[in-house]
């Protein structure tokens, strides 16, 4: 990733806007044209999520899936963040997303994103791509945004906890509310065969059993042996400990206020949501999530 670190530092906060219907900030619409008219490929994996869902664990474990075994150099040497671009990341000073997808020389080229349906790339669907939905209960997603928002200067303002949570409710995030997000993927998924749809909290309380629907689905053939040892290292002590999976190297974050890889745990929202505030947010969830079919576990 190219980069002028001071220039980065002295970056101000963005603004959110109206982007085609979705509220966005110039980091991920800045590039647009690019993103938009981005030629996808037909082996192309796609890992598409609401920020905080464990994007950056189903990227790691894909890239393990696909690459541990006949690069195992780039598990040392490669952040992840740059062996799996961030497709509509148009920050200043650093590469695009798109600039980094289209030099990847690898088969498949392992590509996320935080875009919601709709305003997916055409190409994805036209080439067909596979695609992996990560979904992570409201709540969880909710806190782990909270401190993410608070470590790194990409994201808005972020205010306090109670302020906060009144905006997650009403939607006022950069990528647009979390219940359209998940739940329009997740109307997607109904009818287009190539998405597969994840939750992060099944990814912790079934780890093995995951690993092997996402084989499944991705056509790969793994000995259970293999499996165990790409389960092993995608454990969270393992990643928060590991400097190419942990963004400890990308100098947007800011380590001293949050961890990237913060908890990792099913729950952590009790620490946080007060007994009137869970459920005010319990009532609206309600009447939010009531046509889907859609169902988040909020604990394990
Ligand atoms: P917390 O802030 O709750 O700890 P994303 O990659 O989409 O930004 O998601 C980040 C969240 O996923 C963080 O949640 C992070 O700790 C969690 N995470 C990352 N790797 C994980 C792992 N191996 N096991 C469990 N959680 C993980």
């Amino acid at each position: 990733m190219s980069v002028v670190p001071e220039k980065a530092k002295s970056l101000t906060r963005p603004e959110l806007f109206d982007f085609h219907g979705v509220l966005m900030t110039h980091n991920f619409t800045n590039n647009w044209e690019k993103v938009e008219n981005f030629q996808a490929r037909p082996d192309d994996v796609v890992i598409a999520t609401y920020p905080k869902a464990g994007t950056t664990w189903v990227s790691y474990l894909l890239d393990l899936l696909y690459f541990g075994k006949t690069s195992p150099e780039r598990q040392t040497s490669i952040p992840i963040y740059e062996r799996v671009p961030f497709l509509e990341f148009a920050v200043a000073s650093f590469e695009t997303g798109t600039e980094q997808a289209d030099k990847m020389s690898t088969s498949p080229r392992l590509i996320k994103t935080h875009l919601p349906v709709q305003l997916m790339p055409k190409s994805f669907w036209e080439q067909n791509s596979r695609i992996i939905y990560v979904g992570r209960n409201a709540k969880d997603s909710a806190v782990s945004l909270f401190h993410f928002n608070h470590m790194t200067y990409i994201q808005p303002e972020t205010g306090d906890w109670i302020s906060y949570v009144q905006n997650f409710m009403d939607g006022k995030m950069v990528y647009g509310p979390w219940y359209d997000h998940v739940s329009d993927w997740w109307e997607k998924k109904q009818t287009h065969s190539k998405i597969h749809y994840m939750f992060y909290e099944d990814l912790i309380e079934y780890t093995g059993r995951e690993i092997d629907e996402l084989c499944s689905f991705l056509g790969l053939s793994h000995s259970a042996e293999e499996k165990e040892q790409i389960r092993a290292k995608v454990q969270f002590d393992q990643m928060k400990n590991n400097k190419m999976a942990n963004y400890s190297t990308h100098i947007a974050m800011d380590f001293k206020v949050s961890a990237f890889m913060r908890k990792g745990k099913v729950g952590d929202w009790k620490n946080h949501f007060t007994v009137a505030q869970n459920e005010q947010f319990d009532e609206d969830y309600k009447k939010k999530m009531k046509n889907s079919s859609l169902q988040f576990r909020t604990e394990i």
